[in-house]
C-alpha cells in the first residue's frame, strides 16, 4: 500500500486535511500527517518510507530526499516551490510539482486588505487615502497578479504591469497596461505589489535604483517572497524617503530595525499567510493530493516543475 504524508509546519484547516485525506484512502493509499512541526528532523524523520509527499512552504533539503527512500513524488500545495531542493529530487528519479493558481485569490485578497490597513493609518481614526484612481504596477503578471488586477479594477485603479515572460496581448485582454521596462512600472505606479518567484534571477532585485523611482505616496506589498528584496535598499528607502510605506506578510530580516526607526509606515503579519484561507487550503491541498493519485494512476506528470 502507497503511503502519502502530509507534512505542514503551517497547517491546513481541519476540513482541508479531512478532504484530502478522503482523496488519499479513495485511491487505496495509506494516509500520514506531521502537522506543526518544529524541528526540521521531525520532517526527515517522516519522510522514511513515504510514497508521496504535500508540502507547502516546508522545506525539502538534501538531507530530506536522502532521507525519503521510497519517496516518487513531492508535490507543494502552492505556487513558490523554491522551498523544494530540486537538484536533488531530479538526482533520485522524484517527481516534484506545484499546485499552480490554487491559493492566488486568497494571496490577492490580502494585498488589499494590507493596503487599506496602511491608507487608512491601522484605523486610528486620522484622516487617510483611498485606492480609487490611484496607480498599481504589479511586478509579475502570473496567477495571483492577474487576481490583484481584477480586485484593483474593483477599487477603480488604474493597473500597470511588468512580467517579461507575458505578452502585452494579453496583459490588454485584461485592461492592464503593459510596461516592457521594470523601470517604468516603479516610475509610473504609486504602489506595487511584488509577485515574482525567488530564484536566482529574482534575489535581491528588488533594490534601491527600482524603489527610488517611485512616485510621491510609495507603498511596496510583498506577498511574494522576502528573498526578492534587497533588504538594505529597503532600509536605505525608509531613511530616504518619509513617505515611503512598506506591507508584507513575510517578516523582513530588519524587521526589528524596521520597527523600531519607522513607526506607522510598515505592517507585516506574524506568519507568511497569503495563502492561509479555507477555500485556498481546500483548493491547493485537495489539487496536490489529486495530483498525487493522477501520477501514480495514469502517469500524469503535468504539473511537474523539475
Ligand atoms: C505559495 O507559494 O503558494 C504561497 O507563498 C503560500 O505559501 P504557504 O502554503 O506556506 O502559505
Amino acid at each position: 500500500m502507497k503511503k502519502v504524508l502530509v507534512a505542514t509546519s503551517k497547517p491546513f484547516s481541519k476540513d482541508a486535511v479531512n478532504k484530502i485525506k478522503g482523496i488519499v484512502e479513495k485511491n487505496g493509499y495509506e494516509f500520514l500527517l506531521l502537522e506543526k512541526y518544529t524541528e526540521q528532523s521531525e520532517l526527515v524523520n517522516a519522510v522514511k518510507g513515504v510514497n508521496a509527499l504535500i508540502i507547502r512552504s516546508d522545506i525539502v533539503d538534501k538531507d530530506v530526499v536522502e532521507a525519503a527512500d521510497q519517496l516518487k513524488i513531492v508535490v507543494r500545495a502552492g505556487a513558490g516551490y523554491d522551498n523544494i531542493d530540486l537538484a536533488a529530487c531530479s538526482a533520485k528519479g522524484i517527481v516534484a510539482m506545484n499546485t499552480p493558481g490554487q491559493n492566488s485569490n486568497a494571496v490577492a485578497e490580502l494585498v488589499f486588505g494590507m493596503l487599506i490597513l496602511l491608507n487608512r493609518n491601522f484605523y486610528d481614526g486620522s484622516t487617510g487615502s483611498e485606492l480609487r484612481d490611484k496607480t498599481l504596477g504589479i511586478h509579475a503578471y502570473g496567477y495571483i497578479g492577474r487576481f490583484v488586477a481584477k480586485i484593483a479594477k474593483g477599487f477603480g485603479m488604474e493597473v500597470h504591469a511588468f512580467d517579461p515572460f507575458v505578452d502585452k496581448a494579453f496583459m490588454d485582454a485584461d485592461g492592464v497596461i503593459f510596461e516592457s521596462k521594470v523601470e517604468d512600472l516603479y516610475s509610473k505606479c504609486q504602489y506595487i505589489s511584488l509577485h515574482l518567484p525567488a530564484n536566482e534571477k529574482t534575489k535581491n532585485s528588488i533594490n534601491l535604483p527600482l524603489l527610488s523611482k517611485m512616485p510621491k505616496g510609495a507603498t511596496l506589498v510583498n506577498t511574494a517572497r522576502k528573498e526578492v528584496i534587497h533588504e538594505d535598499s529597503l532600509l536605505q528607502m525608509f531613511r530616504e524617503r518619509p513617505d515611503f510605506r512598506y506591507a508584507s506578510d513575510i517578516e523582513p530580516a530588519a524587521k526589528t530595525q524596521i520597527e523600531a526607526e519607522f513607526k506607522g509606515r510598515y505592517f507585516f503579519t506574524a506568519k507568511k499567510l497569503g495563502a492561509q484561507t479555507a477555500e485556498a487550503n481546500n483548493n491547493a491541498g485537495l489539487a496536490a493530493a489529486q495530483q498525487i493519485a493522477d501520477f501514480f494512476e495514469k502517469g500524469d506528470v503535468r504539473f511537474k516543475v523539475n
